[in-house]
């Protein structure tokens, strides 16, 4: 019986490519940039993102959903963003929800009606929804704030959700009942049916969910051809967008990588992966046009909600912190958390991402502050760890090592350039980046966009 093989095949592999396939090759198309949040949220992503938006094509959003709060100020006017790419405030740019993302219809809704007071205009001329991203119920929601109460009382403590219905609707994606943008623009006999079975089985689990399923479908199907006009295939669009003409292409990281359902501080996490993995599955792109990762640092460090906070500051340095950064959540009204800046998470937050610059804002914060200490290490009985730990109790019990640092006392929110800084702040900045190994290309000095120094 024949092989198959022919004493003739190698010929074929000796033969240069095609010229079509040699094109391909050297066509990898255009490279995305990718914006991240390199703590546990929060640090102004929004606002980096908006700085580089002025002059992107498209800015997309890759995972999570409105969990995130981003804000941006532009002439003094406020703006908070959970579903929508901060991007949609940029006239000349398209603004992409992707596939990975999970999408809460009413809430996407409010936040476009409440921007549209603000003065948003043409947002549906731009904006972009993928078919593939999964939708969150407001049975999911439900079921968010059941299992926090259900946590509670079996462990004492819950997560600290934002109740948006994150973890809910990651599951059913994960656990293959969960119901896609697709779906809903399809036969919706056929959704109908499958969001009743959907509901049936919560019920089963948690007898005490109420839900109004015809009411949410009833609102589902108004919205379902309020979007249908955005909706697209999102590779495809993706795909577009990189191998088109020359496109300046931006990706708005949400949540942060120490809540990386992976990498971050595990369970107290969120249930997307918020690192640069996550930008290659959702949004359908290969790993080779992803360019520059921009981390995103506060000056300090601040966290929503329950889990390990080595740099945690209980005293009046933490309430400085939180008073004078208004530390309040944009998606919960909660007040964060805060402390000094963290290198160990840093690095490590550098080793899963490689960043290729950092972006360290809220400095203005510090200014008051007789001295600043930066957290360069963490300790076991004593001895240095080489290490993030992955387990809770283990990272609950690290001493931290600290470097200390004279505060500079003076108010640094006019400064524009780097030589408008004291000195003593430029020794912390060069500190914080010589330590991460990551150059820092902007520090924040306020809320809006000309208050961003830009380094190189
Ligand atoms: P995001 O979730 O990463 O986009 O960040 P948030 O918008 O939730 O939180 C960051 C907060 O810090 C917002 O209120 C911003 O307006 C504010 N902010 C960002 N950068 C700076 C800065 O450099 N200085 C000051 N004072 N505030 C800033
Ligand atoms: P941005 O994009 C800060 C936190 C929640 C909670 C945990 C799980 O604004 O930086 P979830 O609702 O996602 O299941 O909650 O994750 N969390 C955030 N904290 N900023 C965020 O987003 C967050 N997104 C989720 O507080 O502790
Ligand atoms: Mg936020």
């Amino acid at each position: 019986m024949s092989s198959g093989w022919s004493a003739n095949d190698h010929k074929s592999y000796s033969n240069p490519p095609s010229a079509a396939v040699k094109r391909a090759r050297n066509d990898s198309g255009n490279k995305v940039t990718v914006v991240l949040g390199a703590q546990w949220g929060d640090e102004g992503k929004g606002k980096v993102v908006d700085l580089l938006a002025t002059e992107s094509d498209v800015v997309c959003r890759c995972q999570g959903g409105n969990n995130a709060g981003h804000t941006v100020v532009v002439d003094e006017k406020e703006y908070d963003f959970h579903l929508l790419p901060s991007g949609i405030i940029s006239t000349k740019c398209t603004s992409f929800i992707g596939n990975g993302v999970v999408i809460h219809l009413p809430g996407l809704f409010e936040e476009i009606d409440k921007n549209e007071k603000k003065g948003l205009k043409g947002w549906e001329k731009r904006l972009v929804i993928s078919d593939r991203a999964h939708i969150v119920f407001d049975f999911h929601q439900a079921v968010d704030g059941l299992q926090e109460v259900q946590r509670q009382a079996q462990e004492g403590q819950n997560i600290g959700t934002t109740k948006k219905g994150i973890g809910p609707t990651y599951s059913c994606k994960a656990s293959r009942t969960g119901l896609r943008i697709c779906d809903l623009m399809a036969d919706f006999n056929e959704f109908s049916t499958r969001v009743k079975n959907l509901v049936q089985q919560y019920q089963s689990m948690y007898p005490a969910l109420k839900v109004d399923v015809e009411s949410e479908l009833k609102k589902l199907k108004d919205y379902a051809e309020r979007i249908r006009p955005l909706v697209r295939d999102g590779v495809y669009f993706m795909y577009d967008a990189i191998h088109g003409p020359p496109k300046k292409i931006l990706v708005e990281g949400a949540n942060a990588a120490l809540l990386d359902i992976d990498f971050g501080t595990y369970p107290f996490v969120t249930s997307s992966n918020c690192t640069v993995g996550g930008v290659c599955t959702g949004l359908g792109i290969p790993p080779a046009n992803i360019g520059d990762v921009y981390g995103v640092s506060k000056a300090y460090t601040t966290r929503v909600g329950i889990g390990a906070f080595p740099t945690e500051q209980l005293n009046a340095v933490g309430e400085l912190l939180q008073t004078r950064g208004h530390e309040v959540g944009v998606t919960t009204g909660r007040k964060r958390r805060c402390g000094w800046l963290d290198l160990v998470i840093l690095k490590y937050a550098h080793m899963i991402n490689g960043f290729t610059a950092i972006a360290l804002t809220k400095l203005d914060i510090l200014d008051v502050l007789d001295e600043i200490k930066v957290g360069v290490a963490y300790k076991i009985n004593g001895k240095r760890i080489p290490y993030f730990p992955a387990n809770l109790e283990v990272l609950q019990k690290v001493e931290v090592e600290y470097e200390t640092f004279p505060g500079w006392k003076t108010d640094t929110s006019a400064a524009r350039k780097w030589n408008d800084l004291p000195p003593k702040a430029q020794n912390y900045i060069r500190f914080v980046e010589n330590h991460i190994g990551v150059p820092i290309k902007w520090v924040g000095v306020g809320k809006s966009r000309e208050c961003m120094i830009q380094m190189f």
